[in-house]
């Protein structure tokens, strides 16, 4: 099917600027060519321009940003939706708030085609906080809360057509977890692969046991990447590194796994700062990784279902 790139330069869900520079960078790196080489057909629909911003308050005096995320929100939604219509929309931020509007259109898509909608996510930190505890104020640490529905981001993030089940989200990598964030992920009932159960199962067999899920339930699978999920040592360019993460292989057979599960229906790639980048590189690895799971592998061989 065709491959819709959307551009979403938002920076302001981070500590730190230069994430507005990722969708420059993954057009550097030559991802639309990439994926012409493995036979896809692409449309590059440019860089999104966020809504209008309105004015809003809210007792958490620590957030930042939060009239532009919201107007972002906004936008995306409607632009994930729309692009789910004529492909499978890859929308390259700009930091992980993206998803606070990638998760909640692309949901409402897959509900009114009928179908299970599941997210994989792969990141270093679950980004499972509200609006209310969150205590850094960045909010590319809240659109997982926001999009299955959590209390508290009423009247300010837009209502939700159609909340992302939590028991139909996996998150692998995970390292990073403010205390907040582990009880509710608990209480809400998301699956989470720390990086001690990848270390001590593999990812091929909790991957393995998701998409057999999402499978059997004729789901629409939705893949949030987030490049913190890749050991810093590969993956530098990026503000939130976090020790001790997924390694180039791991990172590859999760990518050819979800290819050959013929499951993924659209994709985010977020965090990658080219600011904190060298020479490209991690860029690079982002457009290899996308190349592997969009068709890209070594030597031929037999399908294998989930
Ligand atoms: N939990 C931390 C916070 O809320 C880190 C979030 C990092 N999120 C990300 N998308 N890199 O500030
Ligand atoms: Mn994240
Ligand atoms: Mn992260
Ligand atoms: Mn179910």
């Amino acid at each position: 099917s065709r491959c819709i790139l959307l551009g979403a330069p938002v920076q302001e869900g981070t500590g730190r600027l230069g994430c507005d520079m990722g969708p420059s960078a993954f057009r550097a790196a030559g991802l639309a060519g990439a994926l012409e080489e493995l036979g896809h057909a692409v449309t590059d629909q440019g860089n999104l321009v966020p809504a209008a911003a309105r004015a809003l308050c809210h007792p958490n005096p620590v957030l930042k940003a939060l009239p532009q995320i919201a107007a972002w929100t906004e936008t995306l939604a409607e632009a994930a939706y729309r692009a789910g219509a004529e492909g499978m929309p890859i929308v390259l931020g700009g930091d992980h708030s993206i998803a606070a509007g990638t998760l909640p259109g692309l949901s409402r898509r897959a509900a009114e085609a009928g179908r299970a909608f599941f997210v994989l996510w792969l990141d270093a930190h679950p980004d499972f906080h509200t609006l209310d505890t969150t205590q850094s104020g960045n909010l590319h640490g809240v659109p997982m809360a926001y999009a299955t529905g959590r209390p508290g981001f009423e009247g300010v993030f837009p209502p939700l057509a159609a909340p992302v089940d939590p028991r139909h989200v996996c998150m692998m990598g995970i390292r990073s977890v403010d205390p907040p964030e582990r009880t509710a992920l608990a209480a809400a009932g998301v699956t989470v692969h720390d990086m001690r159960a990848i270390d001590e199962s593999g990812v091929a067999m909790l991957l393995g046991r998701f998409l057999r899920d999402v499978a059997a339930a004729d789901g629409m699978l939705h893949v949030s990447f987030d490049v913190d999920f890749l050991d810093p040592d590969i993956a530098p360019g990026v503000g939130t590194t976090v020790p001790g993460g997924a390694t180039f292989r791991e990172a590859h057979l999760v990518m050819e796994m979800l290819h050959d599960s013929g499951l993924v229906t659209s994709l985010d790639l977020v965090e990658l700062n080219p600011f904190m980048d060298d020479r490209g590189r991690t860029a690079r690895l982002m457009v290899d990784l996308v190349a592997s799971l969009m068709g890209r592998r070594v030597m031929d061989r037999p399908t294998r279902s989930y």
